[in-house]
């Protein structure tokens, strides 16, 4: 491509640490979309004759064909993807071809491809989150009144039902997909027509290539154009987020499985057995989500040290931006789907939920809010005075609602029989209807609420 200005060829090694088909050739789609873009638009601004357009059209659709059934010929020589679709086109359809790159470079060429290549990364994403919420929510309404323990420190709070429980990992989602539809509209602009850095003399239509690429505006700067990944960032960042809130997931599903929790029952699909333990069931599903979020994190943080030092404009350290990208979204992809269906597939046991709730007298908030509200005493006392109950029932080896009423008023002679009733786990969760809490009433309503905006998207 360049045999003009060079007498010899490449060192062997140079051609290895060059070449980047091997990975960039996922890229094919976006590379031929955006070539065909551009040959229409140089065709209709007359710098390509109709001739020569109408080959350049129909050799890539070949060129495209070729590829999809598997037929592309990787040439390390060839470099990059870019390189290989010019080349075969070349093939193809002979001189036309080289009349493709005019007002081109690989640079412009290269940003283009990518940003397309990632916006459809985000569709796909948003597409996987909103199968993973539809799951969340359907056991959500299934659990809206199953009373499980709730946690701060890993030790038992207040109960809480494992339907708002559900539903704390839904509201993660809906912050992801709000950042990979952020991300996605920031980088929908076009570089093509920035060349090589400095813009082209060639009178372009950037909107005619904007329009066809469902780009919404050309990009402002030719030497940013070229050397911005923000957007890959944008969605490794969206994307290490979103892995983090998976792992959170995928650490209590794990913890959950395990013995002394007994929470749920890992079915056959989603588990693994031991080559030596026959009683093993492994959540090896949900240890890989915990795991590919490590992974992820990397991709980001590999993205970002890459950009770091570059100076304007582009740098063929560029070329390392497509590893990282890759392997995040395939590893969000697969972790959004096992998480999928690990929920849809989980067995709760409600009773096991229930009994861990009761232990650890989660109730003790609401004997003091009883004081409170029925015996007008000031919170700070009432806490006091729940403390000494829970202290007197840890001492006799009791939960706080077996103590008994004549327990109860020798702490504290202002207790009186209608608290009883308020100690047991159910009334607990019950009573917590404020907005955004766990009571299951308020968490049908939530439930209500999330499928008619889901409907309405
Ligand atoms: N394969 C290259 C990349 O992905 C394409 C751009 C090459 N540009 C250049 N000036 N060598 O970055």
């Amino acid at each position: 491509m360049w045999g003009g200005r060079f007498a010899g060829g490449p060192a062997a090694v140079m051609r290895e640490i060059n070449a980047s088909i091997s990975v960039d050739k996922r890229l094919w789609r976006e590379d031929i979309a955006a070539s065909k873009a551009h040959a229409a638009m140089l065709a209709s601004e007359g710098i390509l004759s109709p001739t020569d357009a109408i080959a350049i059209d129909r050799g890539l659709d070949t060129v495209a064909d070729e590829i999809e059934a598997g037929k592309l010929v990787e040439d390390p020589a060839l470099e990059d993807i870019h390189m290989h679709v010019e080349h075969r086109l070349s093939e193809l359809i002979g001189d036309a071809a080289g009349r493709l790159h005019t007002a081109r470079s690989r640079n412009d060429q290269v940003a283009t491809d990518f940003r397309l290549f990632v916006r459809r990364c985000a569709d796909e994403t948003i597409c996987g989150l909103d199968r993973l919420e539809l799951a969340l929510v359907d056991r959500a309404e299934q659990h809206a009144g199953t009373v499980m323990p709730g946690f701060t420190h890993l030790q038992s709070g207040q109960p809480v039902t494992l339907g708002h429980h559900l539903l704390a990992y839904r509201e993660m989602l809906v912050r992801d997909r709000s950042r990979f539809a952020d991300a996605r509209r920031r980088m929908n602009e076009n570089p093509l027509g920035s060349a090589a850095l400095a813009g082209t003399g060639f009178d372009l239509d950037r909107d005619a290539t904007t329009k066809a690429l469902g780009f919404d505006r050309p990009t402002a700067n030719s030497l940013d154009a070229v050397s911005d990944r923000d957007f890959v960032v944008d969605y490794l960042h969206a994307a290490a987020l979103c892995s983090v809130h998976l792992s959170r997931l995928a650490e209590e599903i794990i913890l959950w499985a395990s013995q002394p929790f007994g929470f749920v029952k890992l079915p056959d699909a989603w588990s693994t057995g031991s080559s030596i333990m026959p009683n093993k069931r492994n959540p090896d599903a949900a240890e890989l989500v915990r795991g590919h979020a490590a992974r992820i994190i990397g991709d980001l943080v590999a993205m970002l040290v890459l950009l770091k030092g570059l100076p304007l404009a582009y740098a063929k350290d560029l070329q390392d931006d497509k590893p990282p990208l890759f392997d995040a979204h395939d590893l969000l992809a697969l972790s959004l789907a096992a998480m999928a269906g690990m929920v849809a597939d989980l067995e709760f046991v409600p009773a096991r939920m229930r009994a861990a709730a009761a232990a650890g007298h989660a109730t003790a908030t609401d004997l003091a809010d009883w004081l409170v509200s029925e015996a007008r005493v000031p919170f700070r006392e009432a806490h006091h005075i729940a403390g000494r109950a829970v202290a007197a029932a840890e001492g006799e080896g009791k939960a706080l609602d077996e103590l008994g009423l004549d327990r109860l008023t020798a702490i504290d002679p202002r207790i009186d029989e209608r608290v009883l009733p308020r100690l047991s786990v159910e009334a607990s969760v019950a009573a917590r209807r404020s907005a955004g809490g766990t009571a299951p009433d308020r968490v049908m309503q939530v439930i209500a609420a999330i499928r008619a905006d889901i409907a309405a998207r």
